[in-house]
């Protein structure tokens, strides 16, 4: 009945352009709906407004060849569509931890006023259990009469630097529907995927929404997990890569997501663990999550450790020349929001810092968000006058730092690892102090430290 399939995007943000592009490679025919008209004529002419590997070249190439277009009209869109799929954000409520709905609503609300023929609605953004049943009155509520409109709900489960092979190659495909024919027509749109092997789990409405967020609750509390064992190895010695590493060659427990460091930030962990515990609450079951309250903690914490160390490295932050490498909330990204390196430097300034920025992608974002900071262009422009450094987000670049080189470029001989990504050794064996979370900090590294402070520091009982 539906050999031909089209298939629109609702939201053209992260999630919903890469989704509007990869359902284009896949073969549809496609047209993504953004009810920002700069962003429709921008992705018109294939330009993509964020940082993503593999995104732009997707674009243009199917903008190209008019299997992929862009309307701010949702008279067109509902016209003409047979899958709908939104991909609008969920973010957290100002002042709370619950999700704001409105987008996904409004969103839904006019997909139903404007459908004129049988159609699909698929949800894809990261939503508080029981939307989709909510979401099923609205459109009973608000459709045309004699049209069959109805709702599934599609988590996704993108990572920003992967967007394209994660959404083209997912892990797993999961959908929740309430009638065999929905579920036919999703198994339709993900043929190629699912004969490729890809697993789709095809579920309720509740099971589905809540894969998405137990898997991100999951992903936060494996970082947080080892971000608590940091602060136990800050003060007794020990080696938390090894620590990881050994305990991650447990098949059951896994290396991935044991990096300890400043924390994770980004659009999504921080909010979907925070909308979670609101909804738990709403639900009555607020016990059942309160543990996500204690790993939001953790990872916080990881920020102020940051500043301590600097502080106590330097004496007094006042007046004091940070160079602060990265401030994408993670490499291979341009994105700052809840990015903790970012916010490390706010810190920093608010305590009389200078701080000078380079970050391989993340400048212009952040000069946005924080524009008291100075931004530069390379490594050597940020480090020359520092007299501290600071390793923020992970990037091939920094990683690839090495003391001699670095030495050559400032008379700074401090850093902070805070991605615990160098080697400390080499550095500390070239005259460098090194700090990094996870890393008890000697007091005898230190200058310009008060005793008092060098006790406290090194407080393990034989301190
Ligand atoms: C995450 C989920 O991985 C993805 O499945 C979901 O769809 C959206 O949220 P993303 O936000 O793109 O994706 O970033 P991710 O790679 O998961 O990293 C999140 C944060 O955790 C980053 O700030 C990262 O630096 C931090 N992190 C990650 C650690 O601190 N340690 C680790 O071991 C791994």
């Amino acid at each position: 009945k539906r050999e031909f399939m089209r298939i629109t995007v609702i939201g053209t943000g992260y999630l919903g352009a890469t989704h509007a592009a990869c359902m284009a490679e896949l073969g549809y025919e496609v047209l993504g709906l953004d009810i920002d008209p700069a962003r429709v004529a921008s992705l018109s002419e294939g330009l993509l407004p964020f940082h993503e590997p593999g995104l732009p070249e997707l674009l243009r190439k199917h903008v190209k060849s008019g299997r992929l277009r862009f309307t701010t009209s949702y008279q067109e869109v509902g016209a003409w569509g047979d899958v709908h799929f939104i991909g609008v954000g969920t973010p957290q409520r100002a002042g709370a931890g619950a999700a704001d709905m409105s987008f996904v609503d409004a969103a839904t609300t006019s997909l139903a006023r404007n459908i004129t023929k049988d159609a699909l609605i698929v949800g894809k953004s990261t939503v508080p259990v029981g939307t989709t049943r909510r979401l099923k009155s609205l459109v009973r509520e608000n459709k045309r009469p004699g049209v069959r409109v109805n709702l599934a709900w599609n988590p996704e489960f993108l990572r920003e630097g992967f967007a394209v092979v994660d959404t083209l190659a997912p892990d797993r495909l999961v959908i929740g529907v309430d009638s065999p024919e929905d579920e036919k027509i999703l198994r339709q749109v993900y043929a190629a995927a699912v004969a490729g092997g890809v697993p789709l789990i095809s579920t309720d409405f509740e099971t589905a929404e809540l894969v998405k967020v137990a898997a991100n609750a999951f992903l936060a509390t494996k970082i947080s997990f080892i971000n608590a064992f940091s602060e136990v190895t800050e003060v007794i010695g020990g080696d938390i890569r090894t620590l990881a590493d050994a305990i991650g060659l447990d098949a059951r427990i896994g290396r991935r997501f044991l990096n300890a460091g400043i924390g994770f930030g980004g659009g999504c962990l921080p909010k979907d663990i925070r909308a979670l515990q609101a909804r738990a609450a709403e639900l009555g079951a607020d016990r059942s999550m309160r543990f996500l309250d204690e790993m939001d903690g953790i990872n916080l914490r990881r920020r102020e450790r940051v500043v301590d160390l600097a502080r106590v490295m330097v004496g007094s932050l006042s007046q004091t020349r940070i160079a602060v490498l990265g401030v994408a909330f993670k490499p291979n990204s341009d994105d700052v929001r809840d990015s903790p390196a970012l916010d490390i430097a706010d810190r920093l300034a608010d305590e009389g810092a200078q701080i000078c920025i380079y970050d391989p992608a993340g400048n212009l974002n952040a000069s946005r968000r924080s524009p008291q900071h100075n931004y530069v262009l390379s490594t050597e422009d940020a480090v020359k006058n520092a007299d501290l450094i600071l390793l923020l987000t992970e990037w091939d670049e920094f990683k690839a730092l090495t003391p001699e080189g670095l030495s050559a470029q400032t008379g700074a001989r401090k850093i902070i690892d805070g991605r615990n990504v160098l080697q400390a050794k080499a550095w500390e064996d070239s005259g460098w102090s090194v700090a990094s979370p996870g890393r008890r900090f000697e007091a005898n590294h230190l200058t310009n430290m008060p005793p008092s402070e060098q006790l406290q520091l090194s407080s393990g009982p034989a301190a």
